[in-house]
């Protein structure tokens, strides 16, 4: 007989993977989004990297949400914050700004989190969420080395040091501190240094 869940459990797992499907969602029309605005001012490998994002970004709100069908709910079943939405207005004019704060915090936050939302949904026995979770974690590693990659450019272009470029960005334009722990062996493999996001860290009071 298969073990009965508690039904907080299942509701927990709906939640989390209902908060996936709608990130993957604003992904999907972000990554275009920054094609429309500015791939006419960038090399033609920019627009055919964000369609490969894009790309990746429709399979991941797919696998979610028929992993949510299959748990009995769907997409927009659950209220979601609008967040990142915001992030995207208030960047649309500056793409070293959108590049900074979309790819580079909130896509590298992404690679922080998701190894234990991955634990979370093997240790409540969904082997299948889990292997989905792991299937996104490997692509978004590459979303953010596509992000660090055209911000960096777009550093050399105008003489900027990349690393004090990314600071002062991400204090205009993004609200709050960068939250530790960072997933320093994911975000290296990205291509970002400690240097960009160590420096814009939440400061720990000892107690
Ligand atoms: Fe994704
Ligand atoms: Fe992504």
């Amino acid at each position: 007989m298969p073990r009965r869940r508690k039904a907080g459990n299942d509701n927990n797992r709906r939640a989390l993977l209902h908060a996936v499907a709608h990130i993957e969602l604003n992904a999907i029309d972000l990554a275009f989004d920054i094609i429309a605005r500015f791939g006419n001012i960038m090399p033609r490998s920019f627009t055919d990297d964000w369609i490969s994002v894009g790309d990746d970004e429709a399979r991941h709100f797919a696998l979610v949400n028929n992993r949510l069908k299959a748990c009995e709910s769907f997409y927009g079943d659950l209220p979601a914050h609008d967040g990142l939405w915001q992030s995207s207005k208030e960047t649309a004019k500056n793409l070293p700004a959108r590049l900074a704060v979309v790819p580079m915090v909130l896509e590298a936050r992404g690679l922080d989190v998701t190894p234990a939302m991955i634990k979370q949904f093997e240790g409540s026995g969904d082997q299948i969420s889990a292997e989905i979770l792991q299937t996104i974690y490997a692509d978004e590693i590459d979303h953010v080395r596509i992000g660090t990659k055209w911000f960096n450019f777009l550093a050399d272009k105008v003489k900027k040091d990349p690393e004090l470029w990314f600071h002062d960005l991400v204090r205009q334009y993004f609200r709050g501190h960068l939250k530790p722990p960072f997933n320093t062996a994911a975000r290296t493999r990205a291509g970002m240094p400690t240097g960009y996001y160590q420096p814009l860290a939440v400061k720990k009071h000892k107690v």
